[in-house]
């Protein structure tokens, strides 16, 4: 494994180029940066290659060229599993929780080290009291909301430094979408650096140290969050329309 210099990046990938099917590259060389702390939003259209390159980043798909950078190593081609116990968890944007077991057991096998699975468990329950009144529910009959807010809390039960997040908004009934924010707020003042992919792009970049616009498996913009929704090109091809003012 080497050690590569990051420039003081907790997480970076350099020039990534990945794809699904031989010869066919989705990301076509995606260049991000995440400093320890932020929050980070990756905004782009519907098959710009958000998720592959969140995947990418988890390994879930091995780069064909470029890297992925983490903690001054680079973790490029290692597996899921490996860059969980580095402290990297990843929630995706569907099929995130077991639909058949508890919440309780869902936490349980987020767990990476058994002595502390129940302390942790006692954590998750104070920062998400609605997943501790209802510890003994099965996942699959919650509401999309419970479930996006457990699939957080099984990432966050080996306390990871980063928690990458695809979509966590997405389908969710619009009381859910603010308590997701939130949430999502409240674990990075706990000190879990976030990136995450969001469609609802001006919610998540208002709340956002930086942001990045990806389109066609390639960067376009990037920015402090709050300049991206006010720059007239990113508005008028992203984020559809004019500048909102109560944004600002
Ligand atoms: N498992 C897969 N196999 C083949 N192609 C895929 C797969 N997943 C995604 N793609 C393709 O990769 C492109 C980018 O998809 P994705 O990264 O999911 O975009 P986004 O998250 O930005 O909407 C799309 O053209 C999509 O069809
Ligand atoms: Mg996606």
């Amino acid at each position: 494994m080497s050690v590569a210099p990051t420039n003081g990046a907790l997480l970076a990938t350099e020039d990534l180029v990945a794809g699904y099917v031989p010869e066919v590259d989705i990301l076509n060389g995606v260049s991000i940066r995440v400093n320890e702390g932020e929050i980070v939003t990756v905004i782009g259209p519907n098959g710009a290659g958000k998720s592959t390159l969140v995947k990418t980043i988890f390994g879930l798909l091995r780069p064909r060229r470029g890297r992925v950078l983490f903690r001054g190593e680079e973790i490029s081609g290692s597996r899921p599993h490996d860059i969980t116990h580095r402290g990297l968890s990843y929630v995706p944007q569907l099929d995130n929780v077991f639909q058949s077991l508890t919440v309780e057991e869902n936490l349980e096998i987020g767990s990476l080290d058994p002595s502390r699975t129940d302390d942790q468990i006692e954590r998750m329950y104070e920062l998400f009291p609605r997943l501790g009144e209802r510890r003994s529910q099965t996942a699959g009959t919650m509401s999309g909301g419970e479930r996006q807010m457990l699939a957080m809390a099984r990432a966050l039960m080996p306390d990871p430094h980063v928690l990458l997040l695809d979509e966590p908004s997405a389908g969710l009934a619009p009381a859910f979408v603010e308590a997701i924010f939130e949430k999502i707020e409240d674990i990075n003042r706990a000190g879990v650096t976030l990136v995450m992919v969001e469609q609802n792009a001006r919610r998540a970049l208002g709340m956002s140290s930086r942001g990045y616009v990806l389109d066609l498996g390639t960067n376009r913009f990037e920015g402090p969050g709050r300049e991206l929704l006010e720059d007239p090109k990113v508005v008028e091809l992203y984020l559809g329309g004019t500048a909102r003012i109560d944004q600002k």
